[in-house]
């Protein structure tokens, strides 16, 4: 449904997004994450033709989004970073303003006004002008005007910045009932957000993909080892190093709590059995002990800051072979 083949984008001397390419299918959700500055603004602009790569081909259902922008914005609903919004306009009166421009009349006009106040409950709100309405609810307007002619592409940047956590919870609701019937692209600096709506997450940093995958997939291609949690009521004080001589045991950690360590054990190796006869046999007192897995924010950080702080190094060049293998097209 959404192509996009080695796109870049250059502000005078500033490459905003270089080399840029990804799919997404029809029916499916995906997540654009990235640091401030990384290009997902830049590539969603282009997508919806607002202005055009500096190279590179960006298709949506078919049509080349330089070539046949009409076709592409026809089947594209697009929620710009900045919502554009008429303040002196009630609710309604923008709305029917923007199905006009959409191509909306009459009846038809009346039902998707009626279905996108609904969907976004603005209901309350309806006759009250823009200008005086909340941050949250004008983030609403910004959402109804783009899923107003029910296109079957959306383009959404930052859909639920400015959102209580209810109104985010709703939002991300809507999301996913999208899904299926139709593609969505999202922008979002929320990590759990790209979990909680999301089949495939999109990393970009410093205007490059550097992964593709799906949220649970990414975590578990960054691992390198399995974790566990163990809190004792009283461990003894070389309790660290007792740890440390179990077989399988990569590295225990401290942590803030004297009474919770981290063990890091041989991938593959399910070691919770033994360190739970371990510490009760010797009378530690077990408290708790559980699996930690790597979140999608682990693999965020770990993904965006090798370049910085890792680069050269093994933990980077493994960052190389993830977007190789999920991608399958090798980068340069
Ligand atoms: N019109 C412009 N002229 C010059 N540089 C620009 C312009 N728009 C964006 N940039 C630069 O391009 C880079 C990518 O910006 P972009 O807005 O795409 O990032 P982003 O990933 O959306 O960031 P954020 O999370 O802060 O919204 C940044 O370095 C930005 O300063
Ligand atoms: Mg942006």
């Amino acid at each position: 449904m959404i192509e996009v083949r080695d796109i870049t984008k250059r502000y005078g001397e500033l490459t905003a997004v270089q080399g840029v390419t990804f799919t997404v299918d029809k029916g499916e959700v995906l997540a654009f994450l990235g640091p401030n500055g990384a290009g997902k603004t830049t590539t969603m602009r282009i997508l919806t033709c607002f202005m055009p790569a500096t190279e590179g081909v960006a298709r949506v259902a078919g049509f080349d989004c330089f070539e046949q922008p009409l076709e592409v914005k026809r089947r594209i609903g697009y929620l710009p970073e900045t919502p554009p919004l008429y303040h002196e306009l009630t609710v309604v009166e923008y709305l029917t303003f923007v199905g006009r421009l959409k191509g909306l009349h009459a009846g038809a006009l009346r039902s998707a006004l009626d279905r996108a106040v609904e969907r976004l409950s603005l209901g309350d709100v309806r006759h009250r002008l823009i200008a005086n309405l909340s941050r949250g609810y004008r983030q609403r307007v910004g959402l109804a005007q783009a899923l107003l002619h029910d296109p079957p592409v959306l383009i959404l940047d930052e859909p639920t910045v400015g959102l209580d956590p209810k109104q985010i919870i709703e939002i991300r609701e809507l999301i996913k009932s999208l899904a299926g019937s139709h593609t969505v692209i999202l922008s979002t600096h929320i990590l759990p957000e790209a979990t909680a709506v999301c089949q495939r997450v999109v990393i970009i940093d410093g205007g490059r993909i550097v992964a593709v995958d799906s949220p649970e997939r990414l975590s578990a291609r960054l691992r390198r080892s399995e974790k566990l949690s163990v809190t004792v009521k009283s461990p003894p004080p070389d309790l660290v190093k007792r740890f440390r001589a179990l077989p399988g045991m990569l590295n225990v950690f401290d942590q803030t709590d004297p009474h919770v360590f981290l063990l890091e054990c041989e991938l593959g190796r399910d070691l919770r059995e033994e360190i739970a006869r371990f510490v009760v046999e010797q009378g530690w007192g077990l408290l708790e002990l559980k699996t930690v897995s790597m979140t999608l924010e682990d693999v965020f950080l770990h993904l965006t800051q090798h370049e910085e702080g890792l680069g050269g190094t093994a933990e980077a060049s493994g960052t190389v072979q993830v977007t190789t293998t999920l991608e399958g097209q090798p980068r340069p």
